[in-house]
């Protein structure tokens, strides 16, 4: 297992990013460290993105991606541990301090032992947590094109430490975002007949928004339709003369997103144009949903085990929840792994004000890391398929 050293860094390394956690792109002392750490042990980095650092270990290819995010969460640290946040009002309430001390431990391991053949490009990346997100722009400026798996690991407080989820198939889902504005005519409250009433339409829509999921879409093809937002109406005698819903939308598969899409902007127009209005729809497309491809997440389940035990992994955690790695899914091969971190009282969900980890976790995220460079590199350098 690890050295003692190596324990004491990503320990301290973890403690010092919570105690000084930024918000989404705004990770400047954050991203700051990250690089003055890595060039502290000899490994070369670059920028992406403002506050995005880049590092890559060894030469020549195949060339294999691991990504940490680094990014924390506006939300006000309850956990009242030594190492709380000092910046009040911003949490790593996600762990992706966790994720960021991990791979830097990992980075001091290889840059010691660099792997025979082949690079390990390290990603640490901005704003996860904040669309558009930071994947986005990487991909954009080319970080995956000469790369051939990429890989994730993400704390999970809902599993116990010293376990792993990961599998092929979809880990995350699309997750997408709708306004609707409903327009009538504004009038007397007493004279509803010389009005087109909006929040009469917003009541139907709401209801018949419902019926997406229960009617339109394959029951075995999970999605949900929600509605955080309706905001109408100006005083108790006046007829509103304009409504506004907002939601979220979470599919895994691709049709079912396009079929929530559609729905959803038919069900505005006629609804609206039933009781005289008209619809205006705004649907906006987020984080792609995470698919683990079957060899890197077999890869990647093997050096769990490897560090884990036999009986420690299991299978994929789908959840609809987002998650930006979902743009480097799309791209290149890869697999997103969940890190079990929960223990008696440090399993508060994630973004709770009292989130925190169990840091024995840290310890086999390394490890996981460093088996993982060596499977997934032997396997790229071997012949045949990939
Ligand atoms: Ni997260």
């Amino acid at each position: 297992m690890s050295s003692d050293s190596e324990s004491s860094d990503v320990l301290s390394w973890r403690r010092y990013l919570h105690q000084n956690p930024e918000l989404s792109f705004k990770e400047i002392e954050t991203s700051r460290f990250i690089e003055s750490t890595l060039q502290g042990f000899g490994v070369r980095t670059w920028r992406l993105a403002p506050t995005g650092v880049i590092a890559e270990i060894g030469t020549g290819g195949p060339i294999i991606a691991l990504r940490a995010d680094i990014d924390a969460l506006p939300v006000d640290e309850a956990t009242g541990t030594p190492y709380a946040s000092a910046n009040f009002g911003v949490m790593h309430a996600c762990g992706h301090d966790a994720h960021a001390a991990m791979l830097l431990a990992a980075a001091k391991s290889l840059s010691v032992r660099p792997p025979a053949t082949g690079r390990v490009r390290l990603v640490f990346q901005a704003a996860e947590e904040l669309p558009p997100g930071g994947a986005q722009q990487l991909v954009e400026a080319g970080l995956l094109e000469d790369v051939s798996m990429v890989f994730g690991i993400h704390v999970q407080s809902g599993l116990p430490v010293g376990m792993a989820a990961v599998g092929p198939g979809p880990v995350t889902a699309n997750s997408d975002r709708f306004e609707i504005l409903l327009h009538g005519s504004a009038g007397h409250a007493a004279l509803p007949h010389q009005a087109r009433d909006a929040i009469v339409m917003a009541g139907h829509l709401i209801l018949a928004l419902q019926t997406i999921v229960s009617r339109s879409v394959d029951p075995m093809s999970p999605a949900a339709v929600s509605i955080g937002q309706v905001e109408a109406g100006r005083a108790p005698n006046i007829i509103a003369d304009r409504a506004r819903l907002a939601g979220t939308v979470r599919s895994l598969q691709a049709p079912t997103q396009a079929i929530v899409e559609q729905r959803i902007r038919d069900l505005a127009q006629t609804t609206a144009t039933a009781f005289g209005g008209s619809a205006e729809v705004r649907y906006m497309r987020g984080y792609p949903g995470v698919e683990n491809a079957l060899l890197p997440s077999g890869l990647f389940a093997q050096a769990a085990r490897d560090v884990l035990g036999e009986d420690s992994v299991q299978g994929a955690l789908t959840q609809l929840a987002g998650e930006d790695f979902g743009h480097y899914t799309r791209r290149v091969p890869g697999a997103f792994l969940y890190l079990g971190s929960g223990s008696e009282g440090r399993d508060f969900p994630h973004h709770h004000p009292r989130f925190d980890l169990d840091e024995r976790a840290l310890d086999y995220g390394v490890q996981v890391w460093l088996r993982l460079v060596d499977l997934a590199l032997d396997r790229l350098a071997a012949p045949g398929p990939t």
